[in-house]
């Protein structure tokens, strides 16, 4: 269809010159590690099932600010009941690493206090079952579904979010600790506190400034403080770290001083913002000033509590963006030029289809002097599938993938420090305000049914697991 005549059109898109000619696992080292990643809201379901507390999700797919479709996560993949089906079809398609997160809710229902046995039993049980079948759990402490009873408390804007974080995190570690070696603090911090405060497109759909700022310290804060609890509860062995989302960022005129400008400043808040305390280089206020407002929310001693010795940076990919100056929207998206007005082929999310920006990104991440080993913990692509015949013959994604992988062997090559791949996402999920129209999966989900039918792009992933050669 439309898809398959893009790519005719402009093979480019998905094949840049700059993609190996071919590769195969082993040229990406035997200590690669080649994953899916998932969430908990995006897949479980069963939102109040076993004395699981109400998350900011819940509430929010609830409210006024609704979901493309009304949809909510409220069934999801229900994953919570199908774990055991899922995970032996991971199995069978030879994936060694699983990256999933835990619901807060399901821990501690009202986010402090307790603990509730039977929410912290299933993923004892979830990372029994990985173990089981072989696979390696990688497991997010905080992926976006604060506890709704927090968010009575003010939520991420409360400065003592830091703590609850950390004491959930401890939680978590003192139980799983001894089974789950590889961890990661926050998903993608940029995007729970820009889209779920500034925007208020996410929960909880909050749109202030003021906001933003609270919520971007005290998740800076969260993730450093984060990373302390879990090392403090953990083996010296396992490995801690936290994930950031990025796009590589090019001015709508290069040259243009102020599209060149913007650009910075865009980098600064949608790039930089999150890691650069982390490693110890406070927040990019040079190249925005406006972040110089989170000052109001520091306090003594905080300068020294923002970095943390991660053993690793998940960085996350899926586009590029273009950025044009735009005087009267001074902050952050707005100026964004996006890839239908750009006349380029994009995906079901309207994101540009350009596998070089996850090598510009690894190599960006990489070039920081603290920056410790960096894995790719999500790329993927949602385009429309279609199931015929008990196939979906995913052509764009599988492109995109291989693609993008080639990007990461070039940026690997290229000496950046990048030991690992997680395709997003194992199966098609609820995707936030989106509904769940878009699919990402490697694994086709029929929603009225539960069905799953492998993809061609996962059967394409399986081939490449199992060592052979791909050709682009
Ligand atoms: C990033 C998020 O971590 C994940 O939850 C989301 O589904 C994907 N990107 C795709 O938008």
């Amino acid at each position: 269809g439309f898809l398959s005549l893009l790519m005719a059109a402009l093979p480019s898109a998905f094949f840049p010159p700059t993609t190996p000619a071919s590769y195969s696992r082993s040229d990406f080292g035997p200590n690669f590690h080649w994953g899916v990643s998932t969430a908990a809201y995006q897949t479980e379901g069963s939102w109040a099932a076993d004395g699981k507390g109400p998350s900011i999700w819940d509430a929010f797919v609830r409210g006024r600010r609704a979901i493309k479709g009304r949809h909510t996560g409220d069934v999801a993949t229900d994953f919570y009941h199908r774990w055991p089906a899922d995970l032996d079809l991971m199995q069978a398609l030879g994936i060694p690493d699983f990256r999933f997160s835990a619901a807060w809710a399901r821990v501690m229902p009202t986010g402090t206090g307790p603990v509730h046995a039977p929410g912290l039993d299933f993923y004892d049980r979830l990372v029994d079952g990985c173990l089981e079948r072989g696979i390696r759990p990688w497991l997010t402490v905080y992926h976006w579904d604060l506890p709704q009873a927090l968010q009575q408390r003010g939520g991420w804007t409360n400065r003592a979010v830091v703590g609850w974080l950390a004491d959930y995190a401890h939680v978590l570690a003192a139980r799983l600790g001894d089974r789950v070696q590889h961890w990661m603090v926050l998903n993608e911090p940029m995007v729970f506190t820009g889209a779920g405060h500034l925007l208020g497109v996410h929960a909880p759909g909050r749109r202030s400034l003021g906001a933003f700022l609270a919520a971007t310290h005290h998740a800076a804060l969260a993730q450093a403080e984060g990373g302390r609890a879990l090392r403090a509860a953990l083996p010296a062995s396992t490995s801690i770290g936290t994930t950031f989302s990025c796009s590589y960022l090019m001015p709508w005129r290069p040259g243009l001083p102020r599209d060149e400008r913007a650009t910075r400043r865009a980098d600064a808040v949608l790039n930089r913002l999150f890691v650069e305390p982390a490693a110890g280089l406070g927040y990019p206020v040079a190249d925005a000033p406006f972040l110089s407002r989170l000052e109001r929310y520091m306090q003594p001693g905080d300068e020294a509590a923002l970095p943390f010795a991660f053993d690793f940076w998940g960085v996350q990919n899926y586009t590029r963006e273009v950025v044009r100056h735009a005087p009267y929207v001074p902050l952050l998206w707005a100026n964004l030029v996006g890839a239908v007005r750009r006349g380029v082929p994009y995906t079901q999310m309207g994101w540009e289809v350009f596998p070089e920006s996850i090598y510009h990104m690894l190599k960006q991440f990489g070039a920081y002097a603290q920056a410790p080993r960096l894995l790719v913990t999500e790329n993927g692509a949602a385009f429309p599938d279609v199931l015929v015949a008990g196939t979906v013959p995913d052509v764009a994604r599988e492109a995109y993938l291989r693609a993008c992988i080639g990007q990461v062997l070039r940026a690997q090559r290229d000496g950046v420090p990048v030991d690992g791949y997680f395709a997003w996402s194992f199966t098609d999920n609820f995707e936030w305000a989106e509904g769940y129209e878009p699919r990402f999966g490697l694994v086709h989900v029929e929603y009225e049914t539960q069905r799953r039918t492998v993809k061609n792009s996962g059967y394409w992933y399986q081939r490449l697991l199992a060592g052979e050669e791909v050709c682009t």
